[in-house]
């Protein structure tokens, strides 16, 4: 079987545990694509060429203790802005979106630039303070020392970037469902996404 559900939305809008408690409901695979982006961040901060770098990525490299961190988040968000580097991850993230046996794909573009085709697309999103307030709980309980503040400053800076690119923007889909997610706790979040893939299962 082959089925697509693309979940975007902007930073720490929870699309990351929507993502991972959908893969674990229905058995597909998960691929949280960010990690490819941040991991191309890291490999610039460390001084190489971003476009060499996403060329060569290697699974090792998604594996990193540093991922998480602010500073490679904002270097995520400025190799993300590069054409070329979008170009070299396509491939991959396509072959894992169509894979057999259903795959969940979290990110920026899943619904509009690498699967169009996706059966589920989701648009998860919150205002910036929620956000802000999210990660800096996780920040925080992953014992990196950082301020609200700060995570709010480069929340909002990261958004501008990722949605005024002019390669892959961030957008939902016209197709998309969007989550507003401000209001709404994880458990509700991830029963209606649960929701939404079991429609869309009911009705192939
Ligand atoms: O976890 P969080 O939502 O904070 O970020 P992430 O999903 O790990 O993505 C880090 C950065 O990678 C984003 O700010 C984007 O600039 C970039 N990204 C992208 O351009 N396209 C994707 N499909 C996924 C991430």
């Amino acid at each position: 079987m082959i089925f697509t559900v693309a979940i975007d939305g902007p930073a720490a809008a929870g699309k990351g545990t929507i993502s991972r408690r959908l893969a674990e409901r229905f058995g597909f695979a998960h691929l949280d694509t960010g990690l490819l982006y941040r991991a191309v961040g890291a490999l610039e901060l460390q001084g190489q060429e971003p476009v060499a770098a996403a060329r060569a990525l290697d699974p090792s490299d998604l594996e990193r203790p540093d991922l998480r961190t602010p500073e490679v988040a904002q270097a995520a968000s400025r190799v993300a802005a590069i054409g070329t580097v979008r170009e070299a991850l396509v491939e991959f993230q396509r072959g894992f979106a169509r894979r057999e046996g259903g795959a969940v794909l979290d990110g920026r573009d899943i619904g509009t630039v690498i699967c169009p085709e996706a059966e589920v697309k989701l648009f998860v999103t919150a205002s910036a303070e929620v956000r802000a307030e999210r990660r800096f709980k996780e920040l925080t309980e992953k014992g990196i020392a950082t301020d609200y503040q700060k995570v709010l400053t480069d929340v909002v800076a990261r958004d501008r970037r990722d949605a005024e690119r002019t390669d892959a923007p961030m957008r939902a889909a016209e197709d998309a469902v969007i989550f507003d997610t401000s209001e709404m706790d994880i458990e509700t979040a991830v029963g209606r996404a649960v929701e939404e893939v079991s429609a869309a299962l009911d009705g192939r």
